[in-house]
């Protein structure tokens, strides 16, 4: 486990401590925009999928801080196109910046990256598997709005299988105590069985279909990802399987929090955008302040 937060690669969140997490939660606290704070520093920004907020809230955040952005946000633009492998895109961008941020359809691709690269890594997204700068805002968001994470009882609904914002978040939740999770979707789109063996014996969860949200603090609701089904009718099969209407949040107290990592498709509908529990357009703003602070402890190091 690294200590030094100087040049550190964030690949997935299993890496951190609970300490590292309120590290980061604290800076972001803390951080105001300061076009001195990275001035001269470039981070290339490399997207082989699709992306908004991640995207954008990174370039940002690096904007914010004084430093510049290079990079690209499709495969389709990049040498991609013409054959050339990542370990060869990453061999020459490592030349070129000071970090490198990278979104990628393939498992395990921010740990090739990092592999390959002698300036940090930064995962922001690989396949189905890791979304852990998320699961930082997620938290962020979490804590900003209940004070505290520790003791929650916390409800991850929708695709559970292959969410990579969910798998993220449950690996953290591991590192709190006495959060209870309810694990809510369709049979076919379960966790993991890898990941089921994380929570055992350290966290209490149950799995279950029913869209039952009584009693809980926070609902963490997920789009169902259409691109990562290989048979396209097993997806018709779950798609709109949870709506989150009005009537659906009758259920929870008013202080109970809805997140959302976004985009939505149908999954939570927009009458809900007005309820007091909605948090998932602020939850997108959260990014900024977590990404501007995570950046400038891997550029900078802790304490500066
Ligand atoms: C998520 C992602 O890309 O994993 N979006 C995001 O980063 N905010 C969720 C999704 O695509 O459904």
């Amino acid at each position: 486990m690294q200590s030094n937060w100087l040049g550190r690669d964030i690949i997935s969140i299993r890496d951190f401590t609970r300490k590292d997490i309120e590290l980061v939660l604290a800076e972001a606290k803390r951080i105001k925009p300061n076009p001195d704070t990275l001035r001269g520093r470039v981070v290339a920004s490399l997207f082989f999928e699709p992306s908004t907020r991640t995207q954008l809230s990174f370039g940002s955040a690096i904007e914010r801080l004084g430093g510049q952005v290079i990079g690209f946000s499709s495969g389709d633009v990049s040498s991609k196109a013409k054959g050339e492998t990542l370990a060869d895109t990453i061999g020459v961008v490592k030349g070129y910046a000071d970090a490198i941020v990278i979104r990628h359809p393939k498992e395990g691709s921010a740990r090739l990256a990092a592999d390959v690269s002698n300036v940090p890594v930064i995962n922001a997204g690989d396949g189905a598997n890791q979304h852990p700068t998320q699961t930082l805002l997620d938290l962020y968001s979490i804590e900003k709005s209940l004070g505290k994470i520790d003791g929650l009882s916390i409800g991850l609904v929708g695709d559970l299988r292959f969410g990579r914002t969910v798998h993220s978040l449950a690996s953290a939740l591991t590192r709190f105590s006495k959060v209870k999770l309810r694990l809510i979707s369709p049979d076919i789109l379960k966790f993991p069985p890898h990941l089921i063996d994380e929570l055992r014996g350290v966290v209490e969860f149950n799995e279950q279909e029913e869209l039952d949200l009584r009693g809980l603090d926070v609902v963490y609701v997920t789009r169902i990802q259409k691109e990562r089904f290989g048979v396209i009718e097993e997806y018709e099969k779950v798609k709109g399987a949870y709506v989150i209407n009005s009537k659906t949040v009758e259920q929870l107290s008013t202080k109970a929090i809805i997140l959302h990592p976004l985009p939505r498709v149908d999954e939570i509908h927009t009458e809900v955008d007005q309820l007091p529990q909605a948090k998932y357009f602020e939850q997108a703003e959260n990014g900024i302040p977590v990404r501007m602070a995570l950046l400038k402890l891997i550029l900078l190091g802790e304490g500066r």
